[in-house]
């Protein structure tokens, strides 16, 4: 195998995944009136870390988001569940399927059988008006809105020269339009809160260049500037707005066809293989989709309440090749 053919399945493997004069601190809590809400220490003794919070979790139904939704259920949140359920989702999706309505329900199933309230969103998080809609929606039926997890994503496993139109807007739609219509659509219920949680759901694909999968690469890369523009925009409102890059993280997303197709391998096996070479930490050759929602709980409360505009890489060290 060429040096050249080693490095195009090097990035390909693992694609799945301005402070301005004036705004130098962006969270201004001390002008901020006091916030027990979010500006308090977690109480001594308190396991569970965000009992009385409510919560909007995108691309809810299987996954990442599920993982999600599920431990902030555990740690007492009440969840909105939002997907757009839908197999296809009206875009020509090949390489794997999006949820669908029933892995939506036993998610929603799921999170009501831990004690707290959940709703069920079949929303497309393409639409701005839907999803303005889902997060009144979310603040009336849960009672307010303190925590967004702008999760739902798409793969399109084409090079930039082989995509061809549709498949370029259909990734930066959801995967870019999505996260932005998302952090729109809840901001004005968490200023009604005078605080918020906001994550946005990045990659390590969103760190470096991405070798096969151009499109994917770009908008995880502008879900970071997104992220870091929205920390500054909305820090004065006591909202923190914080992402996670995660590295390959065992999804349906990322045990597909496609992601096969695009580490040029034949089986999860040798996926493993290709893949796990390439991690410093060889406790696992992917991660469980807990190990993020551990991240965004962390985030979520109130333990992370002075951390914003932050990019966490839980990726088993795959990081530690990054330039910056
Ligand atoms: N799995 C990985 O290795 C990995 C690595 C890095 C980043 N990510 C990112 O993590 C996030 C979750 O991915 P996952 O691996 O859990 O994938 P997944 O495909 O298992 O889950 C994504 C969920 O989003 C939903 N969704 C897709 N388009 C939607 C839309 N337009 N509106 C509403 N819901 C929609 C899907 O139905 C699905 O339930 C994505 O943003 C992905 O890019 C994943």
């Amino acid at each position: 195998m060429t040096q050249h053919r080693r490095e195009i399945i090097k990035s390909a493997a693992l694609t799945a995944t301005g402070m301005v004069l004036g705004t130098m601190s962006p969270l201004k809590s001390q002008e901020a009136p006091a916030q027990k809400q979010t500006n308090a220490r977690p109480q001594e003794g308190t396991s569970r870390l965000l009992v009385g919070k409510v919560a909007l979790v995108t691309g809810a139904a299987r996954g990442i988001g599920r993982a999600i939704a599920i431990d902030f259920a555990k740690n007492g949140a009440n969840v909105a569940l939002l997907d757009i359920a839908d197999p296809t989702g009206g875009m020509p999706i090949s390489g794997y399927r999006l949820a669908n309505e029933s892995e939506l329900d036993e998610t929603v199933a799921a999170v009501r059988a831990l004690g707290v309230k959940a709703l069920k969103l079949k929303v497309d998080v393409r639409n701005n008006n839907a999803m303005k809609e889902a997060a009144a929606l979310t603040a009336r039926e849960l009672g307010g809105l303190d925590i967004a997890v702008a999760n739902a994503g798409i793969a399109i496993w084409t090079t930039i020269e082989g995509s061809n139109e549709q498949q370029w807007r259909d990734t930066i739609d959801v995967n870019i339009n999505g996260v932005f219509n998302t952090i729109q659509a809840v901001v004005p219920h968490m200023k009604a809160r005078q605080g918020g949680r906001i994550i946005t759901i990045s990659s390590i694909g969103g760190r470096q260049g991405v070798v096969g999968n151009g499109a994917y690469g770009t908008t995880k890369w502008a879900v970071i500037g997104l992220t870091k523009s929205a920390a500054i925009e909305f820090g004065a409102s006591n909202i923190t707005v914080n992402s996670i890059a995660p590295g390959p993280v065992n999804t349906p997303l990322y045990r597909s066809q496609g992601q096969l197709r695009s580490t040029g391998v034949k089986s999860f096996e040798e996926q493993d293989k290709v893949v796990g070479a390439m991690l410093p930490l060889k406790a696992k050759p992917a991660l469980d989709p807990q190990d993020i929602a551990d991240t965004a709980t962390f985030l979520a409360s109130d333990h992370a309440r002075f951390i914003s505009g932050e990019v966490i890489d839980v990726a088993l060290g795959y990081n530690t090749i990054y330039t910056a």
